[in-house]
């Protein structure tokens, strides 16, 4: 206990006794990005896995801004089913760890969040809302298409489409998805039983003032920059003391920087973490020794 392995969670879960853990909050893998423990598709036709003859002329620049999926394959297609077999990979597990009546807390991405909901849901997970994360920066990549038609020399094209952009809005919000594991008593037998169940509205209100599901919470000066998807520290402890108490048992399966864990243990709850990168668990523990 109060300790960040450097290990595979899919092995590591089934070593932990069942219904042992109060919350679980995991910033998941989107499954949308290019790093290695973000590729959870065998789809080799998109850039994130690309091997097409224009992605090998175009190399890294192209591999870097990412093929647009134009779901008309079926590799394309896939994608979504895989994240959710990855998914419920691990969801069964979750369950059987929590409490019943405890939360499992999860940031996923908007593109398969839905997936992941199916997955936990399957697994027998109560979906109970989602939350919207407003972030403080949000950069905009949709690429013009004007500028498209220039590099080809399509003047014509280029004017007549000045304006028009391919691609999506800009990402302000990330959905956090609240799910929590069933329970065969009335709630609040359960919260004396179990100690979990309700949420702490007061807690909560410290940090952003009113009860809302649509949460803005940014990074403090020198914060940021120790893991590509980092989360606020701030956020990750307004959810902790959103459902849980003091003393009470944290579990963050897909660690990254460890800013779950830091954040459960500076509000003195119990904590586990798995992370698999031995980079990022590295840092991850640097942070937590520092809190010593
Ligand atoms: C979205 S990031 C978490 C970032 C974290 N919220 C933070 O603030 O730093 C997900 C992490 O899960 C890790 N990961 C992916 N697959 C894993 C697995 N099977 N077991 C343990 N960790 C894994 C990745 O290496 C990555 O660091």
């Amino acid at each position: 206990m109060d300790v960040l392995h450097n290990v595979d969670c899919l092995a590591a879960l089934k070593k932990l006794p069942s219904n042992s853990v109060h919350l679980i909050l995991s910033d998941i893998p989107y499954g949308i990005g290019v790093d290695d423990w973000d590729v959870l598709h065998s789809n080799t036709n998109s850039a994130y896995l690309g091997n097409s003859p224009a992605q090998e002329k175009a190399g890294a620049i192209f591999k870097k801004r990412g093929k647009p999926i134009n779901g008309w394959s079926d590799a394309d297609r896939a994608i979504p089913r895989e994240y959710y077999e990855w998914c419920s990979s691990w969801a069964g597990e979750w369950l059987r760890v929590l409490k019943p009546g405890g939360a499992a807390i999860v940031f996923a991405g908007r593109r398969l969040m839905h997936r992941g909901i199916a997955a936990l849901e399957d697994a027998g997970f109560n979906y109970r809302d989602m939350l919207a994360w407003v972030r403080d920066r949000a950069p905009h990549r949709a690429q013009r298409l004007s500028i498209v038609f220039e590099r080809r020399g399509d003047v014509q094209s280029a004017a007549l489409w000045d304006g028009w952009r391919v691609g999506n809005l800009r990402p302000s919000f990330e959905p956090i998805i609240w799910c929590f594991k069933p329970y065969r008593i009335t709630i609040a037998d359960n919260v004396l039983e179990h100690g979990v169940g309700a949420y702490n509205e007061e807690a909560f209100v410290r940090h952003f003032e009113r009860p809302d599901n649509i949460i803005r919470s940014g990074f403090a000066p020198g914060e940021g920059g120790l893991h590509p998807t980092q989360k606020p520290l701030q956020l990750m402890s307004a959810l902790i003391e959103l459902t849980t108490q003091p003393g009470q048992i944290v579990l963050d399966p897909f660690a990254g920087s460890g800013t779950t864990l830091l954040a459960a243990k500076q509000l003195d709850r119990r904590f586990v973490g798995f992370e698999i990168d031995p980079r990022y668990a590295r840092i991850a523990n640097d942070r937590l020794q520092t809190l010593l």
